[in-house]
């Protein structure tokens, strides 16, 4: 600041004064512009790296029956009578599958950015993938097969029924959670147990099941 020496002495304590006030606006504007940034860049990261369900449990209990997915067991074949099935929870980012093998549930946390993907009955439309390639995943017989799975809304990846991902910038398939049956005929399924998590390029389809005649799983997890 430059002084005048021909001021006078009240003249001189104005020009402080008002140097000190500029520092001061100044100040205020470099620390809420920094807070603005910091503030900003956490929502960016939450928004790319979502927790998978918030703070909610990481077990929850489906509002649906075993009976009202299979449509019961077949006493005679010891089989679902509903044949194939897909419930999806999507406040709780899961998808419940029967297919001719037994129940499992897909975790929706796409592999990309963790958006959630939306199941949808034909996944393949512009992919270049054609229908029966969609078709032959999962256990199903040829007149259940449908080109079914799920399209992450974010940036366009998508996924077969038995979550391998065939499109977009998805790494690797989504992957495979815990359901079992409760004592009063209900599911529950825990986020926090994995029964199948494939490696990028991994097509393998997994075998795991909760089984619809003993409503017991098989064990058979993959990559945990
Ligand atoms: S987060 Fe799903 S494609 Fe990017």
């Amino acid at each position: 600041m430059a002084v005048n020496p021909y001021d006078t002495p009240r003249g001189r304590l104005r020009t402080r004064a008002e140097a000190t006030r500029r520092q001061f606006l100044m100040l205020m504007g470099t620390v809420g512009a920094l807070g603005a940034t910091v503030f900003g860049s956490i929502e960016i990261l939450k928004f790319m790296f979502p927790e998978v369900t918030g703070n909610a449990p990481a077990q929850f209990k489906t509002d649906f029956t075993f009976d009202e997915l299979t449509g019961g067991v077949d006493p005679q074949t010891k089989q679902a009578r509903a044949g194939v099935a897909v419930k999806s929870i999507t406040s709780k980012r899961v998808t419940v599958v029967l297919d001719d093998a037994g129940i499992y549930a897909v975790l929706l946390v796409c592999t990309h950015l963790g958006c959630t993907p939306n199941y949808g009955t034909d996944v393949t439309t512009g992919s270049g993938v054609k229908d029966d390639v969609a078709d032959a995943r999962g256990v199903r017989k040829p007149n259940e097969r449908i080109p079914n799975g799920w399209a992450c809304p974010c940036h366009g990846s998508r996924y077969f029924i038995d979550s391998t991902n065939f499109y977009g910038p998805a790494p690797r398939p989504m992957d495979w959670v815990d359901i079992q049956v409760t004592p009063d005929n209900h599911f529950v399924v825990d986020r926090s147990k994995y029964v199948a998590i494939r490696q990028p390029g991994d097509q393998t389809p997994p075998h795991w099941r909760l089984r619809v005649d003993t409503k017991k799983d098989n064990g058979k997890t993959l990559g945990v």
